[in-house]
């Protein structure tokens, strides 16, 4: 880890320190929407073993499933549970800058994401939570998003048209698939899978980890490895709970989400390099060779309103970073 980097995350730890006293609870509830087998679990698994090893179990850990984001993050911001691991899909509904990275074919592959979300440029967006009731402790992964549909293959732009896809409650990404001539249709993930099974929605987009670890080539029978978007998660907590912790215990909390991050990213990788394989196993028909530039000149009238209504010097600033 950089020095930018473990200072700025040191401040994001810090800055709750006005709240009030010594924390009497010992367990911190951390919620995530995937299953233990996943990313996420992963990440929520390392995070949990680094915190209760480092203070001899002073501070416990209580991992918890809840598949709505949008939930989740409201209930760190109101304090009902500590911690969340969600993807930034609604975020940007608590903390509008964030909106930045959803931006569809930003980022190039994971080395540049996870250079990006580490800089300072990450470390600016994760300060901007505190306005928000949130504080942003550290970038955590989701993945590149693909799309998986039921009705047809789909090898170009064209083949999207009219395709009920069902996005998060994200307007960066509702935007594109409009673009697209889709009919997107947010919806938080709890609603996916009767959406799809009832037909309410034809189709879904999302990184191969979170296919594989949720079975959804059980109601969805094509993928396209569009890699359209990458998915950047976020560690969120909550102020308070930050805010009553010593600061010794502060520096063991920095550590097991350094430890959370490293363990979630490291399964991202893997599941990348086994996903595709497993779910044409599993009987996905798979749709490798993706004419990606065709897909972002059909986006072209989405990436102009991005533009104008994004920061657009930050987006130059990620695209542009080495
Ligand atoms: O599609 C979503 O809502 C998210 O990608 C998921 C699966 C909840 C993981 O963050």
């Amino acid at each position: 880890m950089t020095m930018t980097r473990r200072l700025a995350l040191a401040a994001a730890l810090a800055a709750p320190l006005a709240a009030g006293p010594a924390l009497a609870q010992t367990t911190i509830t951390l919620q995530h929407a995937l299953p233990a087998t996943s990313h996420y679990g992963a990440g929520a698994a390392a995070f949990k073993e680094t915190l209760e090893r480092l203070t001899n179990n002073r501070l416990r850990v209580t991992v918890q499933r809840n598949d709505n984001e949008r939930e989740m993050i409201e209930s760190v911001q109101i304090g009902t549970i500590d911690c969340t691991i969600t993807s930034t899909g609604p975020v940007g509904n608590f903390v509008p800058a964030v909106r930045v990275v959803d931006v569809p074919f930003l980022f190039r592959d994971y080395p540049h994401a996870r250079g990006v979300l580490d800089s300072e440029i990450g470390q600016g967006l994760l300060q901007q939570f505190s306005a928000r009731g949130l504080a942003g402790v550290i970038w955590m992964e989701n993945g590149f998003r693909h799309l998986t549909n039921s009705r047809r293959e789909v090898n170009s732009p064209a083949d999207v048209r009219g395709l009920k896809v069902r996005t998060m409650e994200n307007q960066v990404h509702m935007r594109a698939f409009q673009t697209l001539g889709a009919l997107p249709t947010p919806m938080a993930f709890s609603e996916l899978v009767p959406a799809l099974q009832q037909g309410t929605v034809d189709g879904q987009e999302n990184p191969i980890p979170v296919i594989v670890a949720n079975n959804l080539n059980q109601v969805q029978r094509f993928l396209t490895l569009t890699g359209h978007v990458y998915s950047p998660a976020v560690l969120i907590c909550n102020p308070g709970t930050l805010g009553r912790l010593s600061a010794a215990d502060r520096a063991h909390f920095q550590e097991a989400a350094r430890a959370a991050q490293r363990a979630n990213r490291e399964k991202v990788s893997a599941d990348e390099a086994s996903g595709v394989e497993e779910l044409r196993r599993r009987g996905m028909q798979v749709v490798t060779q993706v004419d990606t530039a065709a897909f972002q000149t059909a986006l072209a009238a989405a990436f102009q309103q991005y533009e104008r209504e994004l920061d657009g010097a930050l987006l130059r600033r990620i695209r542009d970073w080495r």
